[in-house]
């Protein structure tokens, strides 16, 4: 028998870790009582976005939403527009539930899986207005850039699932990470910068606790954004 690996039977290098942490009461039953009202199970068979939302109206994809502060405060200030908001981490998960509750947000649904296979499997080509990436993981360690979300192939998926004229918006306050950013999606052919290079942070992006300090500490954000080209 030969023994190389299939490709295709690999296990797959993820973008994430999942620890699952402490979940508070109020999360554990969020997660209980509010997902089977505000979340999409995943399943591998296309997503009809217009019917989950009940309207015809922009669609934005947020990757990786970590506890949602940022995409419950955008989903309110901007009624106009549906977001996907998906995250693995369960505590995260549940503080987003319950913000949407608490905010009676009709515009927002959660999914709670890895990011990549909801893009391979259930977004269908160009249904996405705009994505957006708020802070990733940058994994620090070069031995952990595979593991690095914003890489080519993800950069290339995403693409064919925007609308042409759609956008990727992605922040960072790794400067590193930032650059890297910028080499991937400028090397993209479907997608042309905003910016000469970086973008002023857009008005809908609001300024979270931590980067309000690191602001203070004199440290940097990144801000990159970029659009799908053709009409
Ligand atoms: C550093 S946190 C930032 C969270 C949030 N965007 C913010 O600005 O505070 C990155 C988050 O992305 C999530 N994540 C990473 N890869 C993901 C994937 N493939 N699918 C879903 N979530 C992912 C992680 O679980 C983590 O919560």
């Amino acid at each position: 028998m030969n023994d190389t690996v299939n490709p295709e039977k690999r296990r797959p290098i993820r973008s994430f870790v999942l620890r699952q942490g402490r979940m508070s009461v109020a999360q554990t039953r969020a997660l209980e009582t509010l997902l089977p009202r505000w979340g999409i199970p995943y399943r591998e068979a296309p997503l009809d976005l217009d019917q989950t939302f009940g309207r015809a109206a922009p669609k934005i994809l947020e990757i990786g939403f970590g506890m949602g502060d940022s995409t419950a405060r955008i989903a309110a200030e901007h009624p106009e527009n549906d977001y996907l908001g998906i995250e693995v981490h369960g505590p995260g998960v549940g503080s987003l539930l319950n913000q949407i509750e608490a905010a009676h947000l009709t515009n927002l649904r959660v999914m709670q899986h890895d990011a990549v296979e909801v893009l391979k499997h259930m977004l269908v080509p160009a249904s996405l207005d705009g994505v957006h990436i708020f802070f990733p993981d940058p994994w620090h360690k070069k031995k952990h850039n595979k593991r690095r979300l914003i890489q080519p192939a993800l950069v290339a998926l995403l693409c064919g699932r925007l609308k042409p004229g759609g956008y990727l918006h992605a922040a960072t306050d790794w400067q590193e990470y930032a650059e890297h950013i910028l080499a991937v999606l400028s090397a993209e052919p479907s997608l042309s910068n905003t910016a000469a290079d970086y973008a002023p942070r857009p008005d809908y992006r609001p300024l979270t606790k931590f980067e309000q300090r690191g602001i203070r500490l004199g440290h940097g954000v990144w801000d990159i954004v970029f659009r799908k080209t053709g009409k």
